[in-house]
């Protein structure tokens, strides 16, 4: 009894919100009154409805301020959601992997020793072998060191030995049930479960934020997820160097939809790496990071997108209320799922943070109406052809050059390809893996938290439009 009053306490200072934005770093940086203009364009799009979404940018601004980002990010920062198993050593299935492993410090993902991984992940988890040692905290001694020794790399794999002591006939219960997943329900690829070089990675120290990965190879992974993975406009491949989004009209609701879900990722990446830009030499011991007007203007300025930026910012609103529609309709497999972490309070927490964000969601009339889209004959096919897009998708991350953007690449495709799964699938009868339920609410948290920064880029512009002296 007395956790519950402690636990509604929680979630109703939480819902507050307001705790979380008493202070505004944007605030307090100047800038041109030239860039203040552009920048004004930027936002000409973030306005009325969300095209093929019910709810409009101004109520879900409000939605994710009020509820969803405080909750979504309290989420995230639990021991359940924070732990991802992940193989960041899987080759590129598609071409030579080139140098660019590590173009900065700040790109190297450090994977959780074996006594760094909870008790709770190593009960639960067949492939840690050892037995399991008492609880050692959550890699929090795992200093965010950013080394791109190779040797180091190689001897940080030992937690995903294969264990010998799973059962032949358990393996062949787990084949069965990849097989029946692959070609039924998923949307990703999956890390194989048996490789050697899968581990956990505590996300918390490693944030999502400004790597210095640019260039020839994060633009080959945009053109192979654009140019050869999206539905584009046959005259569009060849001739333009940015795809218009408008020659897109006349294509169908669900090719629209795929691309418009990457772009609402790309920009999240990108509106990350521009609020946590690097504000140091590259070289500094401990480098510093901060928001960058400049640069989050360069990349949505009309004028330097071929008047695409704008709308590459309202399809943030779209990947984000898909996502949020996904966990919606999931609710029945969130009342169900235990979120094991053998402590009893961090369950009922869980459970009851994951309701209140179902709860919040469901106040927006309609967020995303996933039955208008494969419901006519030509379904099946363009069904098909969107999950294996999709999927190639997945695959493409692990030819991502940089560790932490690989890192979060994969946790951000394989949280929409989650919420692809729920949505086009009867819940009833699906079951999520761990990993699945732990990509598909840090998508949440990684969308809701760019709509927040976006709208501090956004507040400070109008602030100082008015005169305002903040
Ligand atoms: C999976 C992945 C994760 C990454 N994570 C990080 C990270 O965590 N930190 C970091 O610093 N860098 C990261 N990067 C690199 C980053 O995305 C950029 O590639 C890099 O900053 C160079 O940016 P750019 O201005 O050349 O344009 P890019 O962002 O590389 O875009 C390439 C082209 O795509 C088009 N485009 C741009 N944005 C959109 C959009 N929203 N919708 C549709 N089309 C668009 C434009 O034509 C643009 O020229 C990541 C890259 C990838 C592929
Ligand atoms: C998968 O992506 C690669 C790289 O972009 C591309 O060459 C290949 O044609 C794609 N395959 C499918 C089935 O779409």
């Amino acid at each position: 009894m007395k956790e519950l009053i402690w636990l509604t306490c929680l979630l109703l200072w939480l819902c507050g919100g307001h705790t979380l934005y008493e202070e505004n770093p944007f605030l307090s940086i100047k800038q041109s009154k030239r860039t203040q203009l552009s920048l004004d364009t930027c936002f000409c799009e973030l306005q009325g409805p969300v095209e093929e979404c019910c709810c409009d940018v101004e109520t879900v601004n409000r939605l994710n301020q009020l509820q969803v980002y405080p909750l979504a990010n309290y989420l995230t920062g639990m021991s359940y959601f924070r732990f991802f198993k992940v193989d960041l050593l899987k080759e590129c299935p598609f071409w030579q992997d080139d140098s660019s492993k590590c173009v900065m410090k700040g790109c190297h993902v450090e994977p959780c020793s074996e006594e760094e991984v909870p008790v709770f992940l190593k009960a639960t988890d067949a492939s840690i072998s050892k037995p399991a040692t008492p609880q050692q905290g959550h890699c929090s001694s795992v200093p965010a060191s950013c080394s791109c020794d190779e040797d180091t790399l190689d001897e940080q794999n030992e937690l995903g030995a294969i264990d010998s002591t799973i059962s032949s006939k358990q393996q062949e219960e787990f084949d069965k049930w990849k097989e029946f997943d692959d070609s039924e329900v998923n949307f990703c690829e999956l890390d194989d479960e048996q490789s050697r070089s899968l581990s956990y990675v505590d996300l918390s120290l490693n944030p999502e934020r400004y790597t210095g990965y640019a260039g020839p190879s994060a633009d080959r992974i945009w053109k192979a997820i654009y140019r050869e993975n999206c539905f584009l406009p046959e005259e569009d491949i060849t001739r333009h160097s940015i795809i218009d989004y408008s020659r897109m009209q006349g294509m169908c609701l669900e090719k629209r939809a795929f691309y418009r879900l990457i772009s609402g990722m790309h920009t999240s990446i990108t509106i990350h790496l521009t609020a946590h830009y690097l504000q140091s030499e590259p070289s500094a011991t401990n480098p510093t990071f901060g928001p960058n007007f400049e640069e989050f203007n360069k990349r949505f300025d009309p004028q330097r997108t071929a008047s695409q930026g704008p709308l590459w910012l309202k399809n943030l609103y779209f990947t984000y209320l898909l996502v949020l529609r996904a966990i919606t309709k999931g609710e029945p497999l969130w009342e169900s799922e235990s979120f094991f972490t053998g402590n009893n309070l961090d369950e009922k927490i869980i459970k009851e943070t994951i309701r209140q964000i179902v709860r919040a969601a469901k106040s927006c009339p309609s967020l995303f109406d996933e039955t208008q889209m494969f419901n006519d004959d030509s379904s099946i096919k363009l069904k098909s052809q969107f999950k294996q897009h999709f999927r190639n998708i997945s695959r493409i991350m692990d030819c991502v050059g940089c560790e932490k953007c690989r890192l979060w690449g994969k946790v951000q495709v394989r949280g929409i390809g989650t919420a692809l799964k729920i949505l086009f699938n009867d819940v009833q009868r699906l079951k999520l893996h761990r990993t699945e339920i732990v990509s598909l609410f840090n998508a949440l948290g990684r969308f809701s938290s760019s709509i927040n920064q976006l709208n501090r880029f956004r507040s400070n512009v109008q602030a100082d439009q008015t005169g305002e002296d903040v």
